[in-house]
């Protein structure tokens, strides 16, 4: 008998079973005749080891693609962090064969070691585990909420005029998608475990796009020295080279920053005219407890 109102009648098991197929990820799409072993790290803080998983390989895959085979087909309780696959979350930061990188933009077939066919896949080694390849990672937002925010001058509005050159330059540290892949392979924070007192690459990034900003009034050279720690990067550019931001960050955020704060501490003149003006300069630094409350964000 046909049905004629009430509720759709559910569909045949053939149906549903057809239905689930189509709404599946055709993982066979695009295979090669070629496998790749994916060396995974499976553990925990606790603990853990390297698990071998072969994996076909298709077309242009990319490592987190071969996670997800992996989640798949072998191991559906494998942790790993991702949300966009496209490489602009910056969720699925990890270490490929021993260097940084995103999961979702790094191919299979670029880091397959020749002589074995193994992808060697760990977490971010200089932040504490959560499980297999996630990693805890909010100490850096914790030392960002330390950083003063945008402080424009009292009764300035956006929308601002500036100059495009000015604005151009602080473009580039606004294409950061906080992946924190520099973070991971700073000495500073990965070999010295210098997190007391050095602030990481990520963040003297971030303190340059509010320094170098035509706009901004704040006065953060004091914490730059000090709490940031600036002085203790050595300028090796490791930072800048893992970056999938192609951000100069050494070149174009850190040396600015400690040059600002080489004019400002050991300038010849600057330093005669400190000690000639009546009122100390370094009373012009504010200190943390002193600093402008930042206005609320303009909109836009
Ligand atoms: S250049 Fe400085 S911030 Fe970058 S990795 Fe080297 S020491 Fe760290
Ligand atoms: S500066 Fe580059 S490497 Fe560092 S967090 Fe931002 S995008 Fe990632
Ligand atoms: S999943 Fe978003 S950057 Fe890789």
């Amino acid at each position: 008998m046909t049905r004629t109102n009430g509720p759709p009648a559910p569909p045949s098991p053939a149906a549903a079973d057809a239905e689930d197929q189509s709404l599946r990820i055709a993982y066979d799409d695009g295979v090669t005749d070629r496998t790749a072993t994916l060396r995974v790290w499976r553990g925990d803080a606790a603990g853990g080891a390297f698990v071998d998983y072969e994996v076909p390989v298709q077309e242009g895959m990319v490592v987190l693609d071969a996670v997800h085979w992996i989640q798949a087909h072998r191991a559906a309780d494998l942790a790993c962090r991702w949300n966009c696959k496209a490489g602009k979350c910056g969720s699925c930061s990890a270490e490929v064969n021993g260097r940084p990188a995103l999961l979702c933009t790094t191919r299979v077939d670029a880091v397959t070691r020749p002589q074995d066919r193994v992808v060697v896949v760990q977490p971010m080694q200089t932040f504490p585990i959560i499980r297999d390849l996630v990693t805890d990672v909010s100490w850096n937002y914790e030392v960002n909420r330390r950083i003063q925010p945008f402080t424009p001058a009292p009764g300035e509005r956006a929308p601002f005029v500036i100059a495009e050159p000015d604005i151009t330059r602080v473009e580039e540290y606004r294409r950061c998608i906080e992946c924190f892949l520099c973070q991971d392979v700073c000495h500073v924070l990965r070999e010295h475990r210098g997190q007391d007192r050095f602030f990481g690459p990520r963040q003297l990034v971030r303190i340059a796009s509010l320094e170098l900003h035509p706009k901004d009034t704040a006065d953060r050279l004091a914490q730059l020295r000090a709490e940031a720690g600036v002085g203790l990067c050595n300028i090796t550019k490791c930072c800048t080279e893992v970056c999938p931001e192609h951000i100069r960050i050494t070149d174009n955020a850190i040396i600015p920053l400690k040059e600002r704060l080489a004019d400002r501490e050991f300038d010849p003149i600057r330093s005669l005219w400190r000690r000639l003006r009546p009122v100390p300069m370094a009373s012009s630094i504010p200190a943390a407890d002193e600093r402008v409350a930042a206005p609320a964000r303009p909109p836009g």
